[in-house]
């Protein structure tokens, strides 16, 4: 048996397999805790002369290979550290990783039930209990249907293709209208994956302005909707957020689906970051009107700490997916098959072959119960409550906004600047803090936390949670670890 031949071999590979594995459980063991650094910062040109990333005509032995995993993963940022604030994804859940090492080992596609037999009945499972927890019928009846997306950005593209579809059926006469003459309206704090889709699919986009929480401003919606209508053009859809990306703001669902019904408009609400609330008992009201949604897209890699990629689609017209994407090939969803066609699930989606991410999120499930989510996203959601209290309570520390979510924005004030914000160069200075700050905490591989500007804003930091392994020591190890960089600025 040789390398160029892609099948396992007890006698060749047996042992390099379990050599990767003790360098996994290393990785995982030891390089993720809380003594190790989050990221060894190198310049490309360092990397470049200790891992050798040319491809060349003869293959490289094993031990080259165990060698090279060895440094992937030590000079890769460690996402799964619990000093690794800088995305809305982070952690390393055992029973996530558990699942993703089980989705790889399946190399499957979910298409047909013939290749995918149990991963298309988990995946039915998961979107049916999916939709009866964000679409609760009072007398109990599951409405719609779902879809997993590879990535929120995609599935914010998917569901403004199916309101674009639907808003062409509703009747004769606006079968023929041209995409350009169609409008989709979102706020200015949407995810920036909303105008790029707009874009795709040749709509005009228009922004409405957001209130000094990041929601969006329902009377602004309804001038730009009035205006749209007399220059002629067609407001065919909303798409409102819960969960914005920097503030984790909540736009008002109830009047935005109100205004959605009275124009006749498909409302999609971005539920990527704000979705896995509705797990909590506790804080789930933050969703309010989210059932009114015609489509939800919902992220568990974001809060619910489900490894990357998984991200849904929902939504509450039954046939809709169908009716928009199905082409039937015939080589692949043949009508004279021994089984019942409904369980060939792959012709309602975008993708032929596609990965199961609903293994990872499955197994989780089992392993946690709905209770362990829920209990997960309380304590994220206290983390994030001690970390506001801790602003206020320290010098030096100054809210951008107040935030209902785990969202917490704010500026590091260096001493230097302390007591100054009159200065005619405080903004400007202010805005230089967080970029010096953030190479000094990647050089030093202490923390990771994002940054950014927003409207008028300069640079602020975004404190963000997933990893529920947290406690209130992490928390305040962020305020030291701060004021330590930044104490001679
Ligand atoms: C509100 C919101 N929507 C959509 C997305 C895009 O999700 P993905 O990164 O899975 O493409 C993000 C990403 O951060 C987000 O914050």
């Amino acid at each position: 048996m040789s390398d160029w031949q892609s099948i396992l071999c007890a006698e060749r590979h047996k042992e390099f397999l379990e050599k990767l594995v003790a360098v996994l459980f290393d990785y995982a063991f030891e390089s993720l805790s809380r003594d190790n650094p989050v990221s060894r910062w190198r310049e490309p040109s360092y990397l470049e002369g200790i891992i050798d990333f040319k491809l060349q005509e003869q293959p490289r032995s094993q031990d080259r290979l165990l060698e090279v995993a060895a440094k992937i993963l030590k000079y890769s940022v460690k996402t799964g550290h619990p000093y690794f604030m800088n995305q809305l994804f982070s952690g390393l859940d055992p029973y996530g990783l558990a699942g993703q090492w089980l989705t790889d080992s399946l190399n499957s596609s979910v298409y047909t039930y013939e290749v995918a037999p149990v991963l298309t009945l988990m995946e039915k499972t998961v979107i049916r209990k999916l939709l009866n927890m964000f679409y609760k019928e009072e007398n109990g009846t599951i409405i719609g249907d779902g879809l997993f997306c590879p990535g929120g950005s995609f599935g914010n593209g998917i569901a403004i293709n199916l309101a674009r579809f639907w808003f062409r059926k509703k009747s004769e006469n606006m079968k023929n209208i041209p995409s350009s003459n169609l409008v989709l309206f979102t706020s200015e704090d949407a995810h920036y994956s909303v105008s790029k889709w707009a874009n795709v699919c040749d709509v005009e986009i228009v922004l409405i302005k957001t209130d000094a929480y990041g929601r969006m401003n329902v009377n602004d919606l309804r001038v730009k909707i009035l205006s749209e209508e007399e220059k002629g053009n067609y407001s065919f859809a909303v798409s409102a957020t819960a969960g914005t990306t920097v503030l984790g703001a909540f736009d008002p669902l109830i009047e935005i689906s109100n205004i959605c019904q009275e124009f006749g408009m498909w409302l999609h609400v971005d539920a990527a970051w704000g979705g896995g609330l509705i797990f909590s008992k506790r804080h789930s009201a933050l969703l309010r009107g989210i059932q009114r949604a015609d489509s939800i897209l919902f992220n568990p890699h974001k809060l619910l700490a489900v490894p990357q990629q998984c991200s849904l689609l929902l939504t509450k017209h039954e046939s809709i997916l169908k009716d928009a994407h199905s082409k039937q090939a015939p080589y692949l969803f043949q009508k004279d098959k021994f089984y019942p066609a409904d369980l060939d699930v792959g012709d309602k989606y975008l993708q032929c072959g596609r990965r199961p991410d609903v293994l990872k999120f499955w197994f989780m499930w089992q392993a946690k119960g709905t209770s362990g989510f829920e209990k997960h996203v309380d304590h994220l959601m206290k983390l994030s409550a001690l970390f506001k209290e801790e602003i206020e309570r320290r010098d030096g520390f100054e809210l951008v906004t107040d935030s209902c979510y785990i969202n917490v924005c704010f500026w590091f004030i260096p001493p230097s600047l302390r007591n100054r914000s009159l200065f005619c160069d405080y903004k400007k200075r202010l805005n230089e803090v967080a970029p010096k700050l953030k190479e000094k905490m990647t050089k030093r591989g202490s923390l990771m936390i994002n940054y950014q500007p927003l409207h008028e804003n300069p640079n602020f930091f975004r404190f963000v949670v997933q990893n529920s392994g947290l406690d209130e020591r992490d928390i305040f190890y962020v305020f030291d670890e701060l004021e330590n960089l930044g104490e001679s600025m």
